[in-house]
């Protein structure tokens, strides 16, 4: 059995949705849980696959794990066990590196299998990460498909370079730093909001960390942590989805639940598309007539235009005025949705890390793959917005980092629903609500 999404498209969006909490926030917090020893409780987490992968990952380890609400999670790490990360749940994330650090961290040394996650058709090195640990006073290794880092004599604070400003980097060196003794300080440091919400978590636990959100991070280690009530900030490349969705379709959507600063990158490309964008206080009110109009986007690390809203904004160009360009600065590969978006009409050119896009009438609604997370969110803003029904393929991908999606839009007007289909019957059962 596997799940489709059906959409009839080709219909404007009206109302207001709401933003969940954010995914890329909620794992390197999730994992930080791991340095606490003690009990916290985190508000606002998404029920999306890759949280539920996360909670059993820790829940095998030793965790004790409770829900007091749909997104409260009531989480006890005193009794987790070192070494007993299972290798299956391991692989099936790349959230699951941060296993690494905040195992280092507590127990002095950690061994994973290799972390999966979405697969961009490149390579997603580790070797910052490991370089991090190693300034702290770690031996790494990576040998037969695991990874390793161990410091016998106790981490000690360190400096470290990151020639990239890595999101997954950055977070490992924390998670690591903040039981070491001494100061870590961490140049180049990634500067995105989750950056930034891990910290926050980690100084209400009674850690010392500065300059989260710029590009020098302090890390004064301290000698234990306590537990607290968190609460994950809103998901702003959720909230961008939502606004490009409806950019696309044409109407007028308020997106709730969003920190305006987040999107300001995201906000400012759909004005130059003739988009009105007006901020509020938690939310943000999209109105979109289309045609609109072709720009150039490059991806960038924040406060840069996010790489994770790039499919979704090729799915704009595609029925933008004129020729629009994307140059992905982050991932080496990440145009695999292009192709499906050619089945329903786009006309895109890929050349190594830039895509040409010429805007076309209208997309027809096909039959398409979903290959990542943002590629299947890009597919389902071009089903919404093409004409006819499109059936999307690959849903579990879109489950790791959508909480709700379906329902969600519903509650605009969208027509699409799920159905799971028996692969040797092809009979198709709807999804039970
Ligand atoms: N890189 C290295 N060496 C490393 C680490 C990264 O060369 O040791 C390179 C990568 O190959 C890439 C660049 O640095 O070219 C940035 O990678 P980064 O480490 O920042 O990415 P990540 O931590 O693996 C997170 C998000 C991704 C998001 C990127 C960039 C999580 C779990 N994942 O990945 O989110 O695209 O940051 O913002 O937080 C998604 O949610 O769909 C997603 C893929």
């Amino acid at each position: 059995m596997s799940m489709r999404m059906i959409i009839q498209g080709a219909k404007p969006l009206y109302g207001e949705i709401s933003v969940s909490g954010m995914k890329n926030a909620a794992l390197p917090i999730l994992f930080a849980t791991i340095l606490v020893k003690d009990v916290c409780v985190l508000d606002n987490i998404p029920n999306v696959s890759d949280i539920s992968t996360t909670l059993d990952l820790l829940s095998q380890m030793g965790a004790k794990i409770t829900r007091s609400a749909r997104n409260t999670v009531l989480i006890d790490t005193t009794h987790i066990e070192e070494g007993t990360s299972p290798d299956e749940l391991v692989r099936r994330l790349r959230g699951s590196s941060y296993l690494l650090g905040a195992e280092l961290g507590r127990f002095g040394r950690s061994r994973i299998a290799w972390p999966g996650g979405c697969d961009f058709g490149g390579t997603r090195p580790l070797d910052l990460h490991l370089k991090g640990f190693r300034a702290l006073g770690a031996k790494t290794d990576t040998e037969g498909g695991f990874i390793s880092a161990e410091a016998e004599n106790g981490l000690v604070g360190g400096s470290v370079y990151f020639d990239i400003a890595s999101v997954g980097a950055t977070v490992n060196v924390i998670l690591a730093s903040v039981l070491a003794e001494g100061t870590t300080v961490i140049d180049n440091a990634a500067r995105e909001p989750h950056i930034v919400d891990l910290a926050n978590f980690l100084n209400a636990c009674g850690a010392d960390i500065v300059g989260a959100g710029t590009s020098v991070i302090k890390i004064h280690g301290v000698t234990a942590l306590k537990g607290c009530s968190y609460t994950i900030i809103p998901d702003m490349i959720e909230a961008g989805t939502y606004m490009a969705a409806v950019a696309a379709t044409g109407g007028c959507v308020r997106v709730r639940s969003v920190i305006p600063k987040h999107v300001e990158s995201i906000t400012t490309k759909l004005c130059e598309m003739g988009v009105q964008v007006t901020e509020e206080d938690d939310s943000v009110l999209v109105q979109s007539n289309r045609p609109l109009n072709n720009v150039n986007i490059q991806t960038l690390c924040y406060p840069g235009f996010p790489t994770d809203m790039h499919p979704q904004f090729a799915v704009l160009l595609c029925i933008a005025n004129g020729i629009g360009s994307i140059h992905e600065g982050v991932w080496s590969n990440r145009f695999r949705y292009a192709e499906e978006l050619t089945k329903m009409g786009a006309k895109i050119m890929v050349d190594s890390q830039n895509a040409t896009v010429v805007g076309v009438e209208k997309l027809t609604g096909a039959t398409v793959e979903a290959t990542d997370l943002r590629a299947g969110a890009a597919l389902v803003i071009a089903g919404l917005c093409a004409e006819g029904t499109t059936e999307i393929r690959g849903v579990r991908y879109i489950q790791r980092g959508y909480d709700s999606i379906v329902e969600k839009l519903r509650g605009i007007g969208a027509e699409i629903e799920e159905k799971y289909i028996d692969e040797e019957t092809t009979e198709s059962i709807p999804k039970a609500n």
